[in-house]
């Protein structure tokens, strides 16, 4: 292990990557992403010249087979997430994959002992569980801020239709639920600290593409509930609410987080004119850059990832629970 900065590697040229995910690692003072591997040589030449990445790889194995590659990222399309970190993790690498990390459970225990033999970290990539407006909110709500804490309400919506975008290709893991709705699942679980016990879900599915288009689910906790819907086929919209007893706060953009202006969170007790209402604002950041230095310093210091593969089963099973619902018409205990 090198001592300082981790060298990473990328599969693949996704928009995520390119847009977010790679600019702000390079930002990061412990690492550096020194490789990228796209299908297609000349995409992953033009991607690693645009980025200023001093190594590119006409495959995906090409890259992994880099000895010098501590650390692979990974956003690839949601139905090729358990085979490629699989992969990776065999070559003896630690992986940070785009959610959801698998599309079905059981994969995530295989990857639990490959992880285990060959001692590497491994890790799913939901960037807004170490952005400081979601610390700082789980903070507030365990120091009891709110009062007892009793009702989550969130929403996660855009527009989009193109048959071929990833998000409405039914085999390739498209659809609301595995796209957005693993954010008010993962973020709920977080700042409940505890896990769901049934789950309900009323789903509407495009006729055509046949993915979840629209879904509302019902979220039964020990300490209270969490409603939320999600869509693919709506006007953009995300938000979240956390209600206590005493008093509430609702996150303005809790998903996808600006990093070029300050975040802002809202608390108030209830007084319908607002007089009450706090603004609680964050220092610009980046939710990628944190989460890859997070991530790096778990492994130059072996730490615990900040979102590991047994959170990662649990959402997931929340998420199957969802699609079971749909099937039964009926609530899922978990
Ligand atoms: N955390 C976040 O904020 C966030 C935001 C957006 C997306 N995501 C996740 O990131 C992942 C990628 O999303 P994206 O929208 O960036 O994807 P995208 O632009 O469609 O890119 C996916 C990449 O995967 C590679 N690929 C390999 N086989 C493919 C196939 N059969 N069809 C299409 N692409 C294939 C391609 O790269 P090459 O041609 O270079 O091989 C392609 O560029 C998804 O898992 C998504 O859930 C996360």
């Amino acid at each position: 292990m090198s001592q300082g900065k981790v060298k990473w590697g990328v599969i693949s040229t996704a928009k995520i990557g390119i847009e977010k995910v790679i600019p702000a690692m390079q930002q990061g003072v412990n690492l550096e992403i020194i490789g990228i591997a796209s299908r297609n040589e000349n995409d992953a030449k033009v991607a690693a010249d645009k980025l200023g990445i001093p190594r590119f790889y006409g495959s995906y194995e090409a890259l992994l087979g880099d000895p010098e590659i501590e650390s692979i990222y990974i956003p690839l399309p949601n139905h090729m997430h358990y085979e490629w970190t699989k992969k990776a993790i065999e070559k003896g690498k630690h992986v940070l994959c785009e959610k959801p990390l698998t599309l079905k459970k059981e994969d995530i225990m295989e990857l639990i002992s490959l992880r285990n033999k060959y001692n590497v970290k491994v890790g799913e990539a939901f960037m807004v569980h170490t952005h400081p407006q979601w610390v700082d909110t789980a903070r507030r709500v365990r120091n009891g801020e709110l009062g007892k804490l009793r009702a989550i309400q969130g929403f996660f919506s855009y527009y989009k239709t193109d048959p071929g975008n990833i998000r409405n290709i039914l085999e390739y893991g498209g659809g609301a639920m595995w796209d957005i709705g693993c954010y008010p699942i993962h973020t709920s679980r977080f700042v409940f600290n505890e896990e769901p016990l049934r789950v309900f879900s009323l789903i509407d599915r495009d006729p055509d593409l046949m993915i979840d288009r629209l879904v509302s689910v019902i979220l039964d906790f020990p300490s209270g509930q969490c409603v939320f819907t999600v869509s693919t086929q709506l006007v953009s919209h995300q938000r979240m609410i956390f209600f206590g007893e005493e008093k509430k706060i609702e996150i303005e953009i809790p998903f996808n987080a600006p990093n070029d202006r300050k975040c802002r969170i809202y608390s108030d007790d209830g007084d319908l004119f607002q007089t009450s209402r706090q603004e609680i604002s964050f220092d610009v950041c980046d939710q990628y850059k944190i989460q890859g230095e997070v991530f790096s310093k778990a492994i130059l210091s072996d730490l615990e990832v900040p979102v590991s593969l047994e959170d990662a089963y649990k959402n997931i099973s929340v998420i199957e629970a969802i699609f079971k619902s749909e099937k039964t018409g009926s609530w899922v205990s978990l």
